[in-house]
């Protein structure tokens, strides 16, 4: 069986050592990368149409009045299915103490029976907030594996923190 690692990451403007700047590549783009590299997985990126804005304190307010809405954000493309894949690297950052609404949109397409999750949250202090439970609570008769949290700014340094993760 194969691995997949399903990430959602948003580059543009976001904050570092409390300072606003953009960036290229968003910081779980690079965790999702590093995993990929680590395990040999196959790499999706979960993208919604209409993307949040690049400036950040747009894209927070966007991201807050989704997540009240509840909404489920149409996404670019999705796989045919996830029948090859026994184990999921499943990625976001933390909006908002949860996952951005676009990667619930992503977990309720699929049946996720029988397969493991490995969530891995990127933030910049609640860590993994409440999102394993979430992911429970969307991916019935899944198995969810404890998360790994990875501070945004810091994922240059986080490769050896994954690697221990990937192995226990
Ligand atoms: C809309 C939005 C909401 C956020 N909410 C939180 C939060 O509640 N807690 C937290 O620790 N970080 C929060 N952050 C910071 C991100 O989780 C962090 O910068 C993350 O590494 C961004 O990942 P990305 O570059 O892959 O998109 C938020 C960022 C955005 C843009």
């Amino acid at each position: 069986m194969a691995k997949l690692v399903a990430y959602y990451s948003r580059a543009d403007e976001n904050y570092f050592g409390g300072q606003l700047r953009y960036i290229e590549v968003g910081n779980t783009e690079k965790a999702a990368k590093m995993i990929a590299e680590q395990t040999g997985a196959d790499l999706f990126k979960i993208e919604q149409k209409t993307p949040y804005a690049k400036d950040y304190n747009t894209c927070i307010a966007q991201a807050k009045k989704d997540l009240q809405a509840k909404a489920r954000p149409e996404l670019v493309n999705l796989p045919e299915n996830l029948d090859k894949y026994d184990e999921i690297y499943l990625g976001y950052p933390n909006y908002w103490g949860t996952m951005p609404m676009a990667v619930y949109t992503f977990l309720e397409h699929f049946d996720f029976s029988g397969k493991k999750i490995h969530p891995f949250c990127t933030h910049e202090g609640s860590r993994l907030s409440r999102t394993e439970q979430d992911i429970k609570n969307v991916t019935r008769n899944a198995t969810v594996k404890r998360g790994l949290a990875i501070h945004g700014s810091s994922v240059d340094g986080a490769r050896a923190a994954i690697k221990k993760w990937i192995v226990a």
